[in-house]
């Protein structure tokens, strides 16, 4: 089996509606979505060549000469930092000098003297920096060597992780992200949800770290009670009919329809509502009948949001969907726990966690409720359980929380509870990742022109519709077929939709403007898939023998030592990146990248470069780092790249 197969025969397996419906026709579909599209995934973990980028290196020798400067200093940060001065400028001395109140410009002199630096004394043969200077009050301007450039991309270059290292120290991190709610449409905040936590997913992931993703959907509350009820006196109501077929639309509307239905019902009809209530309580205590119609409630539903998330391509695992009648059992002893322990109380017959200073308007301290005045469990006794669980049972030490910034308080509170409650250590980081509305062109929460909320889907065909648009009249004059026209514009359409969400940062809002998002020009996706499928176009251009080889011994011209030191930083951005959970620090990076490649591809003839075949191997080589690069961190962003465009 070739390496493509067998990647596609894991997602049959994983696909979860396919392999539970055994349904052929689903697993096919799966299948060619995977084998059009080259992961490069496919190629992570398999080597361990990490490589120290060019600032790293320098971090350690600036370090080393501040320390032979000023013994003392020993451990002292040399605030290295890029410059468009010289390559690097390094800021520490300043600070140092005060310190040791000497004089900046002449310590600067001494840290540079003590510095290796190309063909100087005392540096032994390492020429990773040609230039040092002092500048300023007492700067350094850094000038690392062009051999270390290509050097240290040649190193990556033979590294299947572009000599990304992987943490040294991995934990375990829960995110909780994509949690639509079952018998209910998908809003635009699930759409960043999905696509935000997809991506700290991956990015954590590639980075070593061991990740527990969970779907923590809306599948349990009182609403099931009425559902049930009413699907147990209409037992047709879910039945797949010929015409309305198996897709997910035909699935949301048969669950829209019974929602609305017995919503109706449950408002106008006293009797009905008294034994949608008492269902409740059957579902509660897992009534065997009463569950396996809930069960049904919940596997439309999940034939819906899978029909959402293939067209988003993110991938949603069965066994991660562990959704809030997950808890269940747990809610209980939770309640128990909190109210033993002292953390909760009991006020106006419902039990209760106080804070000093959570108040509202009107001054009176705004409690988290545990257990309702009705018996009822809520949306924190769910959550409380559910850190228990991820915390005592997965053994996590970091919980993410990818949800919109609407619910900052309640997780102010249920993480505050919790560690009354010693649930959260100080070993556990809890941290919830808020992030902001969804914006239309008036700058009001994005609605449609009837008001209404904007479907999901609605939303991602009129991206790809959009895109396939730009593609079209690019890829006529290229000659792309009318099947890789539609290929493209799904890749280019949804890229868009989840390049504009990944690219602001994520508390902010930001306003959905479709002919933004797919411009050539601009902050985009298809900016950055552009120079993806330029690289490429380069290749296929490029004449039998013309290859792709580092030459460390070739100068450098302006352009190239941009993107080299550009392509360099890849793992530190990473690291940054996954450090801080900014997925937007990626997108900036990549389109950085974008920009230098273009400006190299301007400046800078590959295949036909005056310097000879040796500068056309070093170019074509330049091009596949940032190839590569470039399909690498569109990938961690659950963006494909086109190979033509
Ligand atoms: N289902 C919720 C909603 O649609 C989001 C769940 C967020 N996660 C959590 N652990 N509370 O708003």
């Amino acid at each position: 089996m070739d390496n493509s197969t067998r990647y596609a025969a894991l997602w049959i397996t994983r696909s979860p509606i396919a392999s539970r419906m055994g349904d052929w026709r689903l697993a096919a579909a799966w299948r060619d979505h995977v084998l059009h599209t080259h992961d490069p995934d496919t190629r992570n973990g398999t080597s361990m060549a990490s490589v120290a980028s060019l600032s790293a290196s320098l971090q350690q020798r600036v370090s080393a000469a501040l320390a032979a400067a000023v013994p003392s200093a020993t451990g002292a940060d040399p605030l290295l930092r890029r410059s468009d001065r010289a390559d690097f400028q390094a800021n520490g001395v300043l600070g140092l000098a005060k310190r040791q109140k000497a004089d900046p410009r002449v310590l600067a002199a001494e840290v540079a003297a003590a510095l290796p630096t190309a063909g100087g004394a005392g540096a032994d043969g390492d020429d990773t920096i040609a230039a040092v200077e002092v500048s300023g009050p007492g700067f350094l301007n850094i000038t690392v060597s062009d051999a270390a450039i290509t050097r240290n991309l040649a190193a990556r270059a033979a590294d299947d992780r572009l000599g990304v290292p992987l943490k040294e120290h991995p934990g375990t991190t829960v995110v909780d992200y994509a949690q639509p709610n079952v018998a209910k449409e998908m809003h635009v905040g699930h759409l960043r949800s999905s696509v935000i936590g997809d991506a700290i997913v991956k990015i954590l992931e590639f980075g070593g770290e061991q990740v527990v993703r969970r779907h923590h959907i809306g599948d349990w509350g009182t609403q099931f009670g009425m559902l049930v009820q009413y699907l147990i006196e209409h037992p047709h109501e879910l039945d797949h009919s010929e015409d309305e077929g198996d897709t997910g639309e035909a699935s949301m509307s048969r669950l829209d329809r019974t929602y609305k239905a017995s919503g109706a019902l449950f408002r106008s009809d006293e009797a009905f509502k008294e034994r949608a209530r008492r269902r409740v309580v059957d579902l509660q205590a897992g009534d065997p009948e009463t569950v396996a119609l809930w069960q049904r409630f919940v596997d439309e539903s999940k034939i819906y949001f899978d029909s959402v998330y293939r067209k988003l391509d993110i991938e949603i695992r069965d066994e991660d969907i562990v959704g809030e009648s997950g808890y269940n059992d747990m809610l209980v002893e939770t309640c128990d726990l909190l109210e033993k322990s002292g953390v909760a109380v009991w006020s106006n017959g419902a039990l209760c966690v106080f804070f000093d200073d959570i108040k509202g308007k009107d001054g009176e301290p705004v409690p988290l409720i545990v257990r309702k005045t009705d018996g009822g469990f809520g949306y924190a006794a769910t959550d409380l359980s559910a850190i228990r669980n991820r915390t005592g049972d997965l053994h996590a030490d970091t919980l993410l929380y990818v949800v919109d910034v609407r619910q900052s308080l309640h997780f102010r509170m249920v993480f505050e509870t919790a560690r009354r409650a010693g649930w959260l250590t100080d070993e556990v980081t809890a941290r919830h990742l808020p992030f902001g509305t969804l914006l239309g062109k008036d700058g009001k929460p994005f609605k449609t022109r009837a008001g209404e909320s904007v479907k999901l889907e609605d939303l991602l065909d009129e991206a790809v519709q959009r895109a396939t648009a730009v593609v079209r009249e690019k890829g006529e004059k290229i000659g792309l077929t009318e099947e890789e026209i539609t290929a493209n514009g799904v890749q280019v359409g949804i890229g868009a939709v989840k390049y504009a969400d990944l690219s602001t940062s994520l508390g902010r809002d930001y306003v959905f403007d479709l002919d933004r998002m797919v411009s050539l020009n601009g902050d985009t996706s298809v900016y950055v898939q552009y120079a993806y499928a330029r690289t490429r176009s380069i290749f296929r251009k490029a004449g039998e023998g013309q290859r792709a080889v580092a030459h460390p011994e070739l100068p450098l011209e302006a352009a190239e030592r941009a993107l080299g030191l550009h392509l360099d930083a890849f793992g530190d951005t990473l690291a940054e990146v996954a450090g801080v959970y900014e997925p937007h620090r990626l997108a900036s990076y990549l389109f950085h990248l974008a920009s230098l490649f273009t400006t190299f591809y301007e400046q800078c003839p590959v295949l036909t470069a005056d310097g000879g075949p040796a500068q056309v191997e070093n170019r074509l080589f330049l091009c596949d780092v940032t190839a590569r690069t470039l399909r690498q961190g569109l990938w961690l962003l659950g963006i494909r790249a086109p190979e033509r465009l």
